[in-house]
């Protein structure tokens, strides 16, 4: 829960002992078996690191977080199915293997979503990629529903939902309800996130618990505007703007 304090840990390779290495804070264990929190390796660390610093320019967020969606959408891809696939090398030996059969494509929460877009499409060579665009209503004060772009064949793919940062929620789980309405299988869908709040990812785990969560990190809570703690401030305007 929230009132736990963050988790530290040392930071470093093996052959360093645990004295003679850095600790940090990491992120908070979650119970949910479809919340999938990406290694918290140095790397990771360190890039989070730059990402969440107020003082790190636009330049360098766009760099650090890129690399943090490549790991982000390679784990996604691992937890989609592999056939057997065994083919022969240039020496005429053979080797088993696996390739990915199924058709996958991308949806991004507009807008911050647009930001993991590149990243897809540099693990996954012409990636259709649809768009969902989705603001608090003035009136209701509630998330709601303004457009949505998305491949017609939506139903037979994967998809892979795009949007930085899962705070309440809100958003995210309206983006999911539209995904189903076209037809896609709920355990179709993978939701990858670079920094969730726990409450954010506990309201994943219950609506939906077939969908698969990746994400980088599960941050210690919210703030009463609804910002993730200690979190990284607006990342689209990070990222887009600022
Ligand atoms: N969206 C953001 O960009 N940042 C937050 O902290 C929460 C939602």
């Amino acid at each position: 829960s929230a009132e736990q304090s963050a988790p530290s840990q040392s930071l470093g390779p093996d052959y360093r002992s645990a004295g003679d290495k850095p600790t940090a804070t990491v992120s908070k264990d979650v119970q949910h078996d479809n919340v999938h929190v990406l290694a918290q390796t140095p790397q990771l660390i360190a890039l989070l690191t730059m990402i969440r610093d107020r003082n790190t320019n636009r330049a360098d967020f766009i760099f650090y977080s890129n690399r943090i969606i490549r790991l982000l959408v390679e784990e996604g891809l691992n937890h989609l199915p592999v056939v057997q696939h065994e083919i022969t090398t240039p020496v005429g030996r053979t080797y088993a293997g696996v390739k990915f059969e199924g058709k996958i494509c991308g949806v991004s929460i507009m807008r911050a979503g647009e930001s993991m877009e590149q990243g897809l499409r540099d693990c996954c060579r012409s990636v259709r990629i649809g768009k969902i665009l989705i603001q608090r209503d003035e009136d209701t004060a509630k998330p709601k529903l303004f457009y949505d772009k998305l491949p017609s064949d939506i139903a037979d793919r994967w998809v892979l939902l795009l949007d930085p940062m899962l705070a309440t929620g809100g958003s995210a789980l309206m983006a999911v309800d539209v995904l189903l309405s076209k037809g896609v299988p709920e355990d179709h869908i993978l939701f990858l996130n670079l920094i969730a709040s726990p409450e954010g990812a506990a309201n994943f785990a219950k609506r939906f618990p077939k969908l698969r969560v990746v994400t980088a990190f599960v941050d210690e809570g919210l703030d009463e505007k609804n910002y993730i703690v200690p979190g990284l401030g607006d990342f689209g305007d990070r990222f887009f703007t600022l």
